[in-house]
């Protein structure tokens, strides 16, 4: 069985995201979107939180997503989970260009612990790819409308609760 690991802060997830998510379980036979448990970073919502509005949406999809897409939370490195799956792949999305200089970084240096683990990256859909989680936190920290950038249930939380900036 192909499993893939797709790791990120998702904080908050976005249609972007989503978009990687779908796209991606098609192309693995199991797909583990992984909510990093950071607690060094002020948060909107707790990664276990996160995950499950992850997990509603993805219950919403296809069969062909929701049934081979988990979701769950980690903490300690990626490559580690990835070995705890019996993950090959890392999955990432890049959005643009500026992207690719970290994510170029962090694929060779999971390599480099990891040589089993490759990382696979998809595309963002052209109409999601000026998406930016941080963006997305300082404009509902500043009562901002987010409802085009996330699912309606994250958009909800992000407008009633107080965001840090
Ligand atoms: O959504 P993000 O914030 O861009 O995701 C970054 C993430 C979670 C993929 C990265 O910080 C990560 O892998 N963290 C786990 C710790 C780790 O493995 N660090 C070494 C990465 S090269």
């Amino acid at each position: 069985m192909n499993t893939a690991v797709y790791p990120g802060s998702f904080d908050p997830v976005t249609l972007g995201h989503l978009d990687v998510i779908q796209r991606s379980a098609k192309a693995f036979d199991r797909l583990v979107v992984a909510v990093l448990i950071n607690p060094r970073k002020s948060v909107t919502a707790e990664a276990g939180d996160r995950a499950a509005e992850i997990r509603a949406v993805v219950e919403e999809s296809a069969a062909d997503v929701s049934e081979r897409v988990e979701v769950v939370t980690f903490d300690g490195l990626t490559v580690d989970l990835a070995a705890s799956l019996g993950a090959r792949f890392v999955v990432r999305g890049l959005r643009a260009v500026s992207d690719f200089e970290s994510e170029m970084q962090m694929a060779h240096t999971n390599r480099k612990l990891s040589p089993d683990v490759d990382t696979v990256f998809f595309m963002t859909a052209l109409e999601h790819a000026y998406l930016s989680s941080s963006l997305i936190r300082e404009i509902a920290a500043f009562g901002g409308d987010v409802s085009a950038m996330v699912p309606p249930a994250v958009a909800r939380r992000l407008g009633r609760d107080t965001i840090p900036r």
